[in-house]
């Protein structure tokens, strides 16, 4: 076999589909990232391993805002180009959907990445209305509002106006249409109302149910009819500005978003002629990240780029006002996906492996065991390519009848333990010689699921990749490292919580999804990072504390303008003390409960003072510490040490 080279691992990872030109293998075989996609490099290994040294422990999630600039710049110039294209007579402005990534710094980093271009803000809920409130200072910048809503809700939304901002509240269900006039009338604000269809097209993908009869947001098209005729009853129908549909996130076929937007210009052409107000077209969210990197309509995948989306959407828009003779509105996406999900990646340390042991050429057993046992290690030794498929459905009898005897007590634990592991070698050796079949029957695709090591790694799927465990979402994952090398073993990734989902055992693969994923043999004494790519968008806020583990450690990295790396700022992720008030243990009741025992110890001579001062100690440190294991990263010896990380400014907000 020819030598294993960087370009090999780039392949098999599938590196230059989803890395959408910000992530390649750098010559020393790590990831590199260009957060302006193909200008200066940043390593990831180094990064982390800089952060390890200043003792800022994995898990790291790491946010590269150079990304997020760059893929508004991808939209913009998209639109621009259509617009430019079919001399389209009005506007396109981003908006971004707070929810998909409702972090404070990435909102902050949202704001800054349009290079002088405006950017709207939406909010679906109170909480989000108010963090944006106190954020968002654009001139004249739109803040969509969508969701359910109360009074409160709205009325703060009317009073955004005063600030100098352009809320638009939009219609979601009827009933709030009288709520928006309530408040109007009370605050004195003549309100700018959006209406919500609810298209029948259907979206792609998996989460096309958004749209269509039973969609769960949006008016019927006689609700919007019956909302216009409140509205000119008062005079007040040139209030409607806005237009908005959402078709599902993640929408994988252009040809669906395609029949979606002819559907919804024709409902904006016949609305325009009743309400001469209305002015912007919202097209909602959508726009895909293409996961796999197969350029497919598969699930984590899409089939069109971002420029042919904005053609499409520009050209539906701009064909049906034609006809109709209607202006042509500002269109606005809200992208929310699109924007961030590329921006940061989870690096998660592997703590230990269980590795599928290496068959011995044969078996020895004293003809005196167990008869069964000794069939056992007969089927092993006299396995052949010729016999393979009948000694393996031979070895799965074998398999159920120890069991059975084991459980009646008649072979001991140490026979059993004997039987798992020869099962094992035997599994291992039929699946070797499984390639060299010319048909390969059918139950042998049982034997990759039961040959797999397990990669352990100190991070949760629950708290940091929560689609993977709820939606089967599909994530490109792959060592940060070593990738000039080979990665010889098969295997899946277990996290550290208590729960048997909280695995990842689902991978990008070109033909849909791999049970497994290829890693180098872990040496314990080095270590081993593997990033979890694309992230960016929904993961943290739909993460949640199961087993109490709490947000990461999170970084901002940035190229400085001589082109150096810089970690601008690090968030410490939560402490105990912090995910213990999430379940209403407040620091002062713990530290009380705690001294009462040992004060009991103490008293009663089950602890000397000496002890109890340790203990005290420990629990206060563990208390103010990380919630992930604080792994003791052996010492490196193979990571290269490239040029050192510069450290611009280092915030600890934690
Ligand atoms: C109303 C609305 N707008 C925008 C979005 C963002 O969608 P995406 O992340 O696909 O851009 C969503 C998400 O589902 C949504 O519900």
């Amino acid at each position: 076999m020819s030598q294993w080279t960087i370009s090999n691992s780039a392949d098999l990872y599938r590196i230059e589909g989803w890395g959408a030109g910000f992530f390649k293998i750098n010559d020393k075989g790590n990831v590199a990232v260009s957060p302006d996609a193909n200008g200066g490099s940043i390593d990831l290994c180094n990064i982390v391993e800089d952060l390890v040294r200043r003792g800022v422990k994995p898990p790291h999630l790491i946010r590269f805002d150079g990304i997020i600039r760059q893929r508004a710049k991808i939209i913009y110039d998209s639109f621009d180009k259509a617009i430019s294209e079919f001399s389209y007579q009005g506007n396109y402005t981003l908006t971004y959907p707070v929810k998909v990534n409702t972090q404070h710094s990435v909102v902050e980093s949202v704001r800054q990445c349009a290079n002088g271009r405006k950017i709207g803000l939406e909010v679906g809920s109170k909480p989000e209305l108010l963090s944006v409130l106190a954020v968002h200072n654009t001139p004249n910048g739109l803040l969509l509002c969508n969701g359910y809503k109360d009074y409160q809700f709205i009325e703060l939304a009317l009073m955004a106006s005063h600030l100098g901002l352009r809320p638009i509240v939009t219609v979601e269900q009827l009933y709030e249409l009288d709520t928006i006039l309530r408040a109007s009338e009370a605050t004195g604000i003549t309100p700018e109302i959006g209406l919500r269809m609810n298209p029948s097209s259907r979206g792609a993908g998996r989460w096309s149910s958004s749209a269509g009869e039973n969609a769960k947001f949006g008016l019927a098209l006689y609700e919007i009819i019956e909302a216009v005729k409140q509205l000119k009853a008062r005079g007040m129908e040139s209030c409607v500005k806005l237009l908005h549909f959402h078709m599902g996130s993640q929408i994988t076929s252009i040809n669906a978003i395609k029949k979606v937007m002819q559907e919804a210009a024709r409902v904006y052409t016949e609305l325009r002629k009743l309400c001469p107000g209305l002015e912007f077209l919202d097209v909602g969210g959508g726009l895909g990240v293409d996961y796999d990197g197969s350029r497919t309509n598969f699930d984590s995948s899409m089939n069109y780029t971002t420029e042919q989306y904005a053609r499409d959407v520009v050209w539906e828009i701009a064909s049906a006002c034609d006809e109709a003779n209607v202006p042509h509105p500002n269109i606005i996406s809200e992208s929310g996906r699109a924007l961030v999900a590329h921006h940061a990646v989870l690096v998660t340390e592997v703590m230990d492996v269980a590795e599928v042991p290496d068959p011995p050429e044969s078996i020895e057993i004293d003809s005196a065991r167990d008869d069964k046992l000794v069939e056992l290690v007969n089927l092993y030794n006299d396995l052949s390519i010729k016999n393979c498929h009948e000694t393996f459905s031979d070895a799965l009898s074998s398999r159920e009848e120890l069991l059975q005897r084991f459980v009646q007590g008649n072979i001991s634990l140490e026979d059993r333990a004997f039987a798992e592991l020869t099962l094992r070698h035997l599994f291992t050796r039929i699946n070797n010689l499984k390639q060299s079949l010319k048909h390969v029957p059918e139950d042998f695709e049982a034997l990759e699921g039961m040959l797999k090591d397990t990669y352990f790694c100190n991070f949760s799927v629950f708290q940091s990749i929560l689609d993977h465990w709820a939606i089967e979402q599909l994530f490109p994952i792959m060592p940060i490292h070593r990738l000039a090398a080979q990665p010889t073993r098969k295997a899946v990734i277990a996290d550290l919580t208590c729960d048997s989902d909280g695995k990842i055992d689902k991978f990008i693969d070109l033909r849909g999804i791999q049970r497994y994923i290829d890693l180098h043999p872990y040496r314990g004494d080095q270590p081993y990072y593997i990033g979890v790519f694309l992230v960016g968008a929904y993961q943290e806020c739909l993460g949640n504390l199961h087993n109490l583990f709490g947000d990461t450690n999170a970084v901002h990295v940035e190229l400085d303008e001589d082109g150096i790396p810089a970690i601008t700022s690090i968030i410490e992720g939560d402490t105990i003390k912090e995910v213990l008030g999430y379940a209403q243990y407040t620091g002062e009741e713990l530290l009380s409960g705690i001294n009462y025992s040992i004060d009991r110890a103490v008293r009663g001579g089950m602890m000397s003072a000496e002890s109890s001062a340790k203990f005290m100690q420990r629990y206060k440190e563990s208390l103010g510490g990380y919630t992930y294991l604080l792994w003791e990263s052996p010492n490196s010896s193979f990571m290269p040490s490239n040029a050192p990380v510069e450290t611009k400014r280092v915030a600890n907000q934690g």
